[in-house]
């Protein structure tokens, strides 16, 4: 486990995509470093306990009601992650539908930037400092088939990551993207591949890395919750590839 332990004591985290895969990981691996975590996911209901959030990602307003219930009931946000996304259907330049090309922008890109926005109210106040911290993915850097709506959204995460560390700066804000590469988790219908599959995927063609394996959540939530530590403070701006070298 990366840190100290209760190194994050009295701080609140936020972790969108929290109720599955790298962002479930994520609140758990924060909730062990003393923060207090809420997690938001469209999956959520009212079954799921005080610090979970329903909430609809493609929807501004929902993003907006839900960030400020947040805020309201913790005071403050110290650390943002943005985890939840979607693959979206297999499509090409040439075939994609604009529905489908809308949605994954929405959960993928627009919520990153609406959440950031409702949440930097409650992170600035106090001089305290915080850390945002995107979930992209190796598909931004490297070009896969039929994959223009999901790549081109995590490419401009990254952007938007960029921007938004300048943006903060002055209210000691680290700003910063994580891409993973092959992860196993339910969003490529990963979690239901046999190892040989996972073995073929992580082996060859656009998904393969240097190790030939596929990383477990917690590779990529230990990553995450490095970026939300003080150790990580001269880190920001940046996109760290947690890929097993698929991007070198
Ligand atoms: N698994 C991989 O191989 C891989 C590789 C690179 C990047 N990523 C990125 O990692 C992040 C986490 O994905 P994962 O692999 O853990 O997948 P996952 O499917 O296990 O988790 C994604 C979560 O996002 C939530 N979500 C989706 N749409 C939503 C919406 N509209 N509103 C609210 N919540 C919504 C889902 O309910 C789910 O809990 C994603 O941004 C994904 O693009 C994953």
């Amino acid at each position: 486990m990366i840190g100290q332990p209760e190194a994050l004591t009295g701080r609140t985290a936020v972790v969108t995509g929290g109720a599955s895969g790298i962002g479930a990981r994520t609140v758990e691996v924060l909730r062990a470093l003393g923060a207090r975590v809420v997690a938001v996911d469209k999956s959520f209901g009212p079954a799921d306990g005080e610090d979970t959030e329903h909430c609809d990602l493609g929807d501004v307003a929902e993003i907006r009601a839900c960030a400020d219930r947040i805020g309201r009931r913790t005071g403050r946000i110290d650390i943002l992650v943005n985890c939840a996304g979607i693959v979206g259907p297999e499509a090409s330049v040439a075939d994609i539908a604009e529905d489908a090309w809308d949605l994954v922008q929405a959960v993928n890109l627009k919520a990153v930037v609406f959440m950031s926005q409702a949440v930097i109210p409650y992170m600035t106040r106090g001089a305290r400092g915080g850390n945002i911290v995107n979930v992209s993915s190796a598909s931004a850097h490297r070009a896969t088939a039929r994959s223009v709506a999901y790549a081109s959204s995590k490419a401009a995460v990254e952007s938007v990551t960029r921007v938004l560390a300048g943006e903060l700066a002055p209210h000691d804000v680290n700003v910063n993207a994580v891409a993973p590469g092959v992860t196993a988790t339910a969003i490529f219908g990963a979690a239901q591949d046999s190892d040989e599959d996972r073995a073929r995927r992580a082996s060859q063609g656009a998904t393969g890395n240097l190790f030939n394996r596929f990383a477990q959540p917690d590779d990529i939530a230990q990553v995450i919750a490095f970026l939300c530590l003080p150790e990580s403070r001269q880190i920001t701006g940046q996109t760290v590839h947690a890929s097993a070298g698929s991007i070198v």
